[in-house]
């Protein structure tokens, strides 16, 4: 893992150790350090307005038991588990409705992450929305439910910090320790792809916007 410092002066910046520098975590996946601080102040009415149309909710695993992170969705597509298994959906089960439309400040923040990374061109029709309180973690796995591998996954950090787990293409493959903080966007595709990921435990800790939650965004071309 190599970070690059850059220049982290403008406003948004200010409070985020390394914003501007890039880390580096594979041939084709990266930290984008403080990429979606600009982009903020219209997310998260955004999201607000998702949540209140498709809540959180615990879904289960495929092996019965129920997932600790709470999830929800926006795009053409959700993400759902489920005693059949991971799927795509076009209708939150929950409401029977089609999931809440991908807002316009998600496509452009994926967009330009895409791009920055290497991505161009890239455009989601599917986000998760995964919700992290103090010891909530994410087991190793990795994104393959999308039909185009040639896709790449783009994963916005907000709230409080987190360490995320990046593995190698085997399950077993050591993974790497990457501290997320907030406004942070992970970024990987190509042959980094496939790559083994999770989320440790969460810290006990506050963030002046999401109290004591971290919430993820992890927008993904599914269909
Ligand atoms: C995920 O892999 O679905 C989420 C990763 C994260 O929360 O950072
Ligand atoms: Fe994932």
């Amino acid at each position: 893992m190599q970070t690059s410092s850059t220049a982290a002066g403008d406003l948004f910046g200010a409070h985020h150790p390394l914003a501007g520098a890039v880390t580096r975590l594979g041939e084709q996946a990266v930290v984008l350090r403080g990429f979606a601080l600009a982009h903020v102040d219209a997310l998260w009415p955004a999201l607000r307005a998702v949540l209140a149309q498709a809540p959180f909710r615990h879904m289960a695993t495929p092996g019965g038991q129920r997932m600790s992170v709470p999830l929800t969705n926006c795009g053409r597509l959700g993400w759902t588990s489920g005693p059949g298994g991971y799927r795509y959906t076009a209708r939150d089960p929950d409401s029977g409705q089609p999931w809440p439309a991908l807002p316009e400040p998600f496509l452009h923040l994926a967009g330009s992450a895409a791009a920055a990374a290497g991505f161009a061109g890239f455009a989601p029709d599917a986000c998760l929305v995964n919700r992290y309180r103090p010891g909530t973690r994410l087991a190793l796995h990795q994104d393959r439910n999308e039909r185009d591998f040639g896709q790449p996954i783009v994963s916005v950090s907000l709230g409080v910090p987190a360490v995320f787990l990046w593995g190698g293409p085997r399950r077993a493959d050591r993974a790497l320790r990457v501290p997320l903080w907030h406004g942070d966007v992970a970024v990987w595709g190509g042959v980094d792809r496939l790559r083994f990921h999770g989320v440790a435990p969460i810290p006990a800790a506050t963030h002046p916007l999401t109290g004591a939650e971290r919430i993820n965004l992890t927008l993904r071309r599914a269909g």
